[in-house]
């Protein structure tokens, strides 16, 4: 056995992500990708000084609690890091990471993915189509909404809400946002700010979310925020399942109350997501690929390699979150 510190992946990674690793650490994979339970991931830690994770495991405080004290580091393979109590890590001492920047554009390529495919009723179309179930053309055939020189609202203009802001551009939309703090000028170019989401939502015709969750935007789109939207808006979401109220969504979307959804992420993913949204024909759904691209995930993998040698050279890790 060598000396190098010894790194558990929890899950299988681009091969080249894990030959890098392996370079300068001694690695735990996952070859199978099996999902491990707490009871398999603590017996695995007690091997490890680092934990490279991604969302699928979760680390609440009582799991934390139980990580051996060799565990140094938890260097996640996600942007969001909802899936640890950072609070219980760093009591510990445990430095936790995550991988910003790199998953930018392509999070924001699957968000205008979603509004499109709201807007114009893709799920719908394609269904007709693989089904054998289209018919015919007529003027009102299939008719959706148009999202060119609309108004869209970015709900925390963090760096992906900036890309998609951009990406926006190119259709003409004019881009409205809210934040705690506005952006400086030169970042906010044309954007709009709203200092309340109540006035963003007022403002908008297609919402997209960019928050993290935590616990103070659990269930943000609750009923009395909806019911701000006009009945042709679009909501989008691709942070994560945890700032939408699902009750609520479902009967907005099944009044007409709001116009149509495009979903990539959910509570109680993968199986236990709300059952409405499996009804609904307006609401264009995907399994939690905003990241994924072949290019993205290498460069996940590579920075989450990069905060793991800080941290084991001494160094403070450019992505310390706790
Ligand atoms: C992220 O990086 O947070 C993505 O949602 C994948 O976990």
């Amino acid at each position: 056995m060598d000396n190098k510190p010894v790194v558990l992946v929890t899950r299988r990674l681009p091969a080249a992500v894990e030959q890098k690793l392996g370079e300068r650490f001694t690695t735990l994979l996952n070859p199978d990708d099996r999902l491990y339970s707490t009871a398999e991931l603590l017996e695995l830690a007690a091997q490890a000084d680092a934990i490279l994770p991604c969302h699928t495991e979760k680390f609440p405080a009582d799991t934390i609690a139980q990580l051996p004290a060799r565990v140094k580091a938890i260097a996640n393979f996600s942007v969001g890091v909802d899936h640890v109590d950072l609070d219980a890590a760093k009591q510990k001492g445990i430095i936790v990471t995550n991988t910003p920047d790199v998953l930018s554009d392509a999070t924001a390529e699957i968000a205008i993915l979603l509004m499109l495919g709201a807007a114009r009723r893709a799920s719908e179309g394609e269904r007709l189509v693989r089904n054998r179930q289209w018919k015919d053309w007529s003027p009102d055939f299939m008719v959706g909404r148009q999202t060119t020189g609309k108004r869209l609202g970015i709900l925390g203009m963090g760096r992906v809400g900036q890309v998609v802001a951009q990406r926006a551009r190119g259709f003409d939309m004019t881009i409205h946002y809210h934040n705690r703090k506005p952006l400086d000028p030169v970042q906010a170019g044309d954007a709009v700010y709203h200092d309340s989401v109540e006035a963003l939502l007022a403002n908008i015709d297609v919402l997209s979310i960019h928050c993290p969750a935590m616990e103070s935007t659990r269930g943000l789109m609750n009923r009395e925020r909806l019911a701000l939207m006009h009945a042709d808006s679009i909501l989008v979401n691709t942070s994560r399942g945890g700032v939408i109220d699902d009750d609520a969504l479902v009967a907005a979307l099944n009044s007409g109350a709001i116009g149509a959804a495009g979903l990539d992420v959910f509570n109680g993913e993968p199986d236990g997501i709300h059952p409405g949204y499996r009804k609904l024909d307006n609401v264009f759904l995907l399994p939690h690929i905003g990241s994924a691209t072949y290019e993205t995930r290498i460069a996940m993998g590579y920075r989450a390699i990069a905060n793991l040698v800080a941290i084991f050279d001494g160094d403070e890790p450019g992505d310390r979150v706790a």
